[in-house]
C-alpha cells in the first residue's frame, strides 16, 4: 500500500491530489488543510468521480488531523500563500517559512520515513529550510519547480515550431524564479533534432524569456498563481518516486559541491526513484551556462539569507 499526503488543499495541492488519484500514482492520497471542511469537501468531490473515471485511488480529506497522514511514503507541501499579480515568489518568504516549518515538523512526527516534496514558494529557499530544520538525508528532500518550468519551456518551444508538445525535449535548471531559472536552449530538441537548427536564435531567446516569466504571465491573467501545470508537475515527481521510474527530472536538490556550489538547494537534473533523489546528474555546462548558474545560485543564496532562522 502506498500513501501520499498533500499538505494544503488549495489550488495546487488539490490539483496535484486529483492528478495523482486519476493516474493511480498511490493507493491512498490524503489532503490536509487548516481551513475547516475544505479538504473533506474536495476529497468527497474527487471520490465522486471514481466510477466516472474508473479510478481506484482512495482519497481522504482532513482538517488539521496529522494522525490521518501517518506512515505516508511521500509528503507534498503546498501550504502557504501564493503570489498575486506584481509579486515575486521571493516576497512570500516571511509567511511561508513559518508555515513550512510547522508543517514539516508535524508531518515528520507521523511519517518519519517520508520523502518530502516541497512546492511552497520561494521553493528553493523553502526546500533549504526543510533541510535545516529536519536533518533528513538529502535524497529525501525534493523541491518541485524544474518539472513545471521544463513543461512550460516545452510548451513555448512547441508553439515556436508548431509541434506537438509531447515530441519536444527540454529542461530548465537553476532557481525557480523569474530571473533565476535557466532554460537549457542548447539541449532542446524536437524528436532528437536540435531546436537550434529549426528556429532562429532570436526565436529561441524569446522562448526562453517567455518561459522565465511563464508563472508571472499566468498570475497576471488569473489574479493568483497557476495550478493545473503546477499540480500535474508535482504529480509527475511523486509518480517518478513511488513507481521507481528512475526518470531524469530537474528538481531543487541540496548541492554539496555539484555544479561548483554547496549548502544550497537549486534546480539541477536529478534521477528520481524509490529513494527520492537517487543521483544528481552533472552536465558539462559551457561558459555562458556556468555564468548563468553562478548568478542564479547567488540570487537563491540571497533569498536564503532572509530566512527567519
Ligand atoms: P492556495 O492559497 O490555493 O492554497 C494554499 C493552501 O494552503 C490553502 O488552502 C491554505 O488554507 C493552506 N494552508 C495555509 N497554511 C496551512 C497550514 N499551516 N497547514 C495546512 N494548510 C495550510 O495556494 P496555491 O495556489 O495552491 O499555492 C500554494 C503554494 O505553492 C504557494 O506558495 C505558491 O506560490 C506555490 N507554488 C509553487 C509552484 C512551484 O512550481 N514550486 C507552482 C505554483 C505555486
Ligand atoms: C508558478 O511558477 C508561482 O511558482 C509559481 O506558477
Amino acid at each position: 500500500m502506498s500513501k501520499v499526503t498533500v499538505v494544503g488543499a488549495g489550488n495546487v495541492g488539490a490539483t496535484a491530489a486529483n492528478v495523482m488519484a486519476i493516474r493511480e500514482v498511490a493507493d491512498e492520497v490524503v489532503m490536509i488543510d487548516i481551513k475547516e471542511g475544505v479538504s473533506e469537501g474536495k476529497a468527497m468531490d474527487m471520490m465522486q468521480t471514481a466510477n466516472l473515471l474508473d479510478m481506484n485511488t482512495r482519497i481522504n480529506g482532513v482538517t488539521n488531523n496529522y494522525e490521518a497522514t501517518a506512515n505516508s511514503d511521500v509528503v507534498v507541501i503546498t501550504s502557504g500563500i501564493p503570489r498575486k499579480p506584481g509579486m515575486t515568489r521571493e516576497e512570500l518568504i516571511g509567511v511561508n517559512a513559518g508555515i513550512v516549518k510547522q508543517v514539516t515538523e508535524s508531518v515528520l512526527a507521523h511519517s518519519p520515513n517520508a520523502i518530502i516534496v516541497c512546492v511552497s514558494n520561494p521553493m528553493d529557499t523553502m526546500t533549504y529550510l526543510i533541510h535545516k530544520i529536519s536533518g533528513l538525508p538529502k535524497n529525501r528532500i525534493i523541491g518541485m519547480g524544474g518539472a513545471l518550468d521544463s513543461s512550460r519551456f516545452k510548451y513555448y518551444l512547441s508553439k515556436a515550431i508548431d509541434a506537438n508538445p509531447n515530441e519536444i525535449e527540454g529542461f530548465v535548471i537553476g532557481g525557480h524564479g523569474d530571473t533565476t531559472m535557466i532554460p537549457m536552449k542548447r539541449f532542446a530538441a524536437y524528436r532528437g533534432v536540435p531546436v537550434s537548427t529549426l528556429v532562429p536564435a532570436e526565436t529561441l531567446d524569446k522562448v526562453a524569456a517567455d518561459t522565465m516569466v511563464g508563472g508571472a504571465t499566468l498570475t497576471k491573467l488569473l489574479g493568483t498563481s497557476a495550478w493545473y501545470a503546477p499540480g500535474a508537475a508535482t504529480a509527475e515527481v511523486v509518480e517518478a518516486i513511488l513507481h521507481d521510474q528512475k526518470c531524469m527530472i530537474p528538481c531543487s536538490a541540496l548541492l554539496e559541491g555539484e555544479y561548483g556550489e554547496k549548502d544550497l538547494c537549486i534546480g539541477v537534473p536529478c534521477i528520481l526513484g524509490k529513494n527520492g533523489i537517487e543521483k544528481i546528474v552533472e552536465l558539462e555546462l559551457n561558459a555562458e551556462e556556468k555564468e548563468l548558474f553562478a548568478k542564479s545560485a547567488a540570487a537563491v543564496r540571497k533569498t536564503n539569507a532572509a530566512l527567519p532562522c
